[in-house]
């Protein structure tokens, strides 16, 4: 717990209230509107954790992220994310100081960029399902996104949970994909450039001959103890000893498969907004439907480790 001096307005929100990863809720135990403003109170900030759907996504209320808080503050918000995937915050207008102060509470920056579509072009970054990076040895294990322009109109994001996904499977299923690896490459070429938004198709002969880390099919997500599918269409070449064509009639139904209306969760943005998703669980899909206009977020990557297989 810590002593803080907070100004009378403030103190009818000050909350003691243990974090509950099912319920979602906080309750305000300590009403003490009336208390001097010379009173130090004992706090601890946690934050309000509010499902988005049943199965991912959640928002967070109750922080404003200009601010420092105590380590138990971001552990709850680890924890919601850990949980739900991939969790919201509104009204969060943050400096690039501030962005990269709150990215570190979480682990070390590996990438920072602006994502930035401007109204004369049609292309966008990101617009197929995807999980970042996983072409490297260390995928980064999370994605921030932040909102500064918005357009008036569209401009959403999407995430699919493969947890839910990979449960929803058939025990058969399940079994046979535990015992699978993937050949991981950016074989297409995407960039961050507005040219490589876009390349054309490679051959199957390039999936083939595709180089890059073998990966687990099924990861593990230490924290919560689940198991997650872990392939994607962007990264993901073929199975390890399988051809493209062989992998690509059971990718095709995962893809499928992985994008049921009950695993995804869509996010409406604002200038201020953030989405935070654990980049080992979800995939993520940036919809380009706001032709003519401006959209510009800051997107931060945290740097990850080799990925954990799941006990099969
Ligand atoms: C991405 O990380 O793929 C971009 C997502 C977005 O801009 O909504």
């Amino acid at each position: 717990m810590l002593l803080i001096r907070r100004p009378q307005r403030e103190l009818s929100f000050v909350l003691i209230r243990a974090f509950d990863r099912r319920s979602a809720v906080r309750a305000p135990l300590c009403p003490t509107a009336s208390a001097p403003d010379h009173v130090l109170m004992e706090t601890a900030t946690l934050p309000e954790v509010h499902r988005a759907g049943g199965l991912i996504g959640a928002e967070i209320r109750g922080l404003d992220l200009t601010r420092e808080y105590p380590d138990e503050t971001y552990e709850a918000i680890r924890q919601a994310w850990a949980e739900h995937g991939v969790i919201f915050f509104r009204d969060q207008h943050l400096n690039a100081e501030q962005r990269e102060s709150f990215a570190r509470r979480f682990g070390e920056i590996r990438v920072k960029q602006e994502l930035r579509k401007e109204p004369d072009q049609t292309r966008a970054i990101g617009e197929g399902w995807h999980t970042d990076m996983t072409c490297f040895d260390e995928p980064p294990v999370a994605t921030i996104l932040f909102a500064e322009e918005i357009p008036p109109w569209g401009g959403d994001t999407q995430w699919a949970g493969m947890g839910p996904a990979f449960e929803a499977l058939s025990a058969g299923l399940r079994s046979t994909l535990l015992g699978l690896r993937a050949i991981h490459s950016n074989v297409r070429k995407l960039g961050l450039s507005y040219e490589q938004t876009d390349p054309p198709e490679p051959s199957i002969a390039d999936y083939d001959a595709a180089d890059g880390p073998v990966h687990p099919v099924v990861r593990l997500i230490p924290e919560t103890g689940r198991s997650v599918l872990y392939v994607n269409p962007e990264f993901t070449m073929r199975f390890e000893g399988w051809t493209r064509r062989e992998s690509l009639p059971l990718l095709r139904f995962l893809y499928e498969f992985g994008i049921r209306p009950e695993f995804v969760t869509r996010f409406k943005w604002a200038p201020g907004s953030i989405a935070f998703w654990d980049n080992r669980q979800v995939w993520h899909f940036a919809v380009n439907d706001y032709q003519g206009q401006r959209r510009v977020m800051h997107r931060i990557l945290l740097a990850g480790t080799k990925p954990i297989p799941a006990a099969s």
